[in-house]
């Protein structure tokens, strides 16, 4: 099969290449190559290089700059998905779109499963959601994927800016009151590379099992990493940002339960081998 991914120079994309390349024929393209917000081009490009699949990771994603450019946040994650699942209609492609947790509320207090309600409290969740809405308006092959709390090796991301910050000896406070379900990207790449395969389209939560706050993670990782550095717990009111985040999102998955798949590890064998890969144990 022909695969093409989107955003392929970001941290899921980078792990879902090279996993899924081992085995299929891969057409990675940056944002340099294609700006998913050029809708003309995006039609171009699918339409001519015609993938069986197409595997979008690309998105703006920073959560807080997003509440302060809502404009572009819908651009790239709702206009510019509409877009790619447009071309992808034409050409008879399937799609993977990558989700996420924040498409909820937390108001639930128990792990979110496929059919819950979503209700995002924030712009990112907004226009991811509003990227969900556009797949299900224009494509009948579409895996719909929602995933949480990334870190992986080819991205900032809440691991390696905690073991900077502790490296570097400055204070951590971290919020104790946020649980999710943290999920590494290999992890998610292997799942994906199995999902591609399956006749059962439709929207699955894939994440590493279990739950966490983001204090109890970020001591996690200076534990396996060896690092005695006190962590403070603080609450999200004493963490001032501009986008208000769910107080509970950790994720179940009843698809991929159901039609066979393996449930992924939990998150503090994935997180220990993630830092053993990067030398971090
Ligand atoms: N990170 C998380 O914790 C998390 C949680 C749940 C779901 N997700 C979803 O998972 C997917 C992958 O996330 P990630 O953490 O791997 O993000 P990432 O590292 O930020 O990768 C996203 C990629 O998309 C690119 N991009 C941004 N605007 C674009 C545009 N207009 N056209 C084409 N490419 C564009 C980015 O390029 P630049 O960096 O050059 O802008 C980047 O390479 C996203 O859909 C995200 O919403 C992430």
């Amino acid at each position: 099969m022909r695969i093409l991914i989107t955003g392929a120079k970001g941290m899921l994309a980078s792990d879902i290449q090279r996993v899924i390349s081992e085995k299929e024929e891969v057409i990675p393209l940056s944002k340099q190559e294609l700006d998913i917000t050029d809708s003309r081009k995006v039609m171009e490009t699918i339409c001519s290089l015609k993938p069986d699949i197409v595997i979008h990771c690309a998105a703006f994603t920073n959560v807080d700059q997003c509440e302060l450019e809502p404009d572009k946040a819908y651009l790239v994650n709702t206009v510019g998905t509409w877009a790619v699942a447009s071309a992808c209609a034409r050409i008879g492609a399937s799609l993977v779109y990558i989700s996420t947790d924040y498409v909820f509320d937390g108001a639930k207090g128990a792990p979110y499963i496929e059919v819950d309600e979503p209700n995002p409290l924030n712009v990112y969740g907004k226009s991811k959601l509003g990227g969900e809405k556009v797949v299900l308006m224009n494509l009948q092959r579409f895996f719909i994927v929602r995933t949480a709390g990334l870190y992986g090796a080819n991205g900032k991301n809440f691991v390696t800016t905690i073991l900077t910050r502790a490296r570097e000896g400055k204070p951590l406070g971290v919020v104790a009151d946020q649980v999710v379900s943290p999920t590494y990207t290999l992890d998610l790449a292997r799942a994906i590379a199995e999902l591609i395969y399956s006749p059962y389209y439709g929207i699955y939560h894939i994440t590493n099992q279990g739950e966490v706050s983001w204090h109890r993670f970020a001591q996690e990782i200076l534990r396996l990493s060896g690092l005695d550095v006190p962590v403070k717990p603080i609450t999200s009111s004493e963490w001032p940002s501009p986008a208000r985040r769910p107080l509970y999102s950790a994720l179940r998955s009843l698809s991929w339960e159901h039609f066979g798949f393996t449930p992924l590890r939990n998150w503090q064998e994935a997180l220990s081998d993630f830092l053993s890969q990067i030398g971090g144990v």
